[in-house]
């Protein structure tokens, strides 16, 4: 291993990362401090996702789905969308599956969020448990796919996220994370300043509620770079951990196998 990931190694073991919303202290007051964000923007929510991301993230869920599509096209399958939200993400996987159907679950710890979830996939096979996803209800190596989209950074501890995910997927099973990342270069420059100055203004403006846009850039800047990431998956135990930038690296992929 080179030297500089050796360094990075060691810094891993000694850390502990999540999420931290301004003002909290340890990890129970993060997780609380998150769902009482999400729950006050679920009205507003799918609008202004839509709007600050001009319409790009539905490309990163169809991306991400299209990914795992030998995965979502075998009828039996389980599948787990984590932090699922409104259910944007499961709903892609659910179009990437097409006659396939495997059995898709979204989970989420918002009440209000899984309702919109819920009123928006009434006619379907999609089903929503709220559960944390520190502590997931479910058995043992169930599922065959688990995603997140854009829920796994505010997590209070990555590291307990990825090894409950490790937990429930079965041997050979897949995990994909989808989330923001932070591009570099001449495009990164200009995207700095629509994520931190135009994004936030635009956000509290929509939704009526100044936190959580503030919490956004301050939640990515804070995520582990791709590198560290990886590592962070390879220690819980994941295989062929990787990433692929989506649109010059604003978005990105994580993918590992058990
Ligand atoms: C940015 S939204 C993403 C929603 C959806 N996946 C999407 O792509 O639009 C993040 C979601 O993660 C959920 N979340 C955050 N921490 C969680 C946790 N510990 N357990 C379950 N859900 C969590 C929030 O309630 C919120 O609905």
């Amino acid at each position: 291993m080179p030297r500089e990931d050796n360094q990075l190694s060691a810094a891993i073991k000694s850390t502990i990362i999540g999420a931290a919303p301004e003002g909290v202290t340890d990890q129970q007051a993060s997780a609380r401090a998150v769902r009482e964000m999400f729950t006050s923007i679920a009205p507003r929510y799918d609008l202004l996702n839509h709007v600050l991301s001009l319409n790009i993230d539905r490309l990163w869920w169809r991306r991400t789905s299209r990914a795992f599509a030998g995965i979502l096209s075998r009828p039996g399958a389980q599948v787990l969308d984590l932090c699922c939200g409104t259910g944007d993400m499961a709903f892609a996987l659910k179009r990437q599956a097409g006659k396939s159907a495997p059995k898709i679950l979204g989970a989420d710890f918002s009440h209000a969020m899984l309702q919109r979830a819920s009123r928006k996939s009434a006619a379907t096979a999609l089903r929503w448990v709220e559960a944390d996803a520190l502590r997931l209800p479910f058995a043992d190596g169930r599922f065959d796919l688990v995603t997140s989209a854009f829920g796994f950074r505010n997590l209070a501890n990555y590291d307990a996220g990825l090894a409950e995910i490790w937990r429930v997927l079965r041997p050979g099973g897949e995990c994909g994370i989808l989330d923001f990342g932070e591009p570099a270069g001449v495009v990164g420059s200009v995207y700095r300043i629509y994520f931190k100055r135009v994004l936030p203004a635009v956000g509290t403006l929509i939704s009526g509620v100044k936190g959580p846009y503030a919490y956004l850039p301050a939640s990515v800047a804070r995520f582990p770079k791709p590198g560290e990431m990886q590592q962070r998956m390879e220690r819980v135990g994941f295989r062929e951990a990787s990433w692929t930038p989506y649109t010059f690296g604003i978005a990105g992929l994580y993918r590992g196998k058990k």
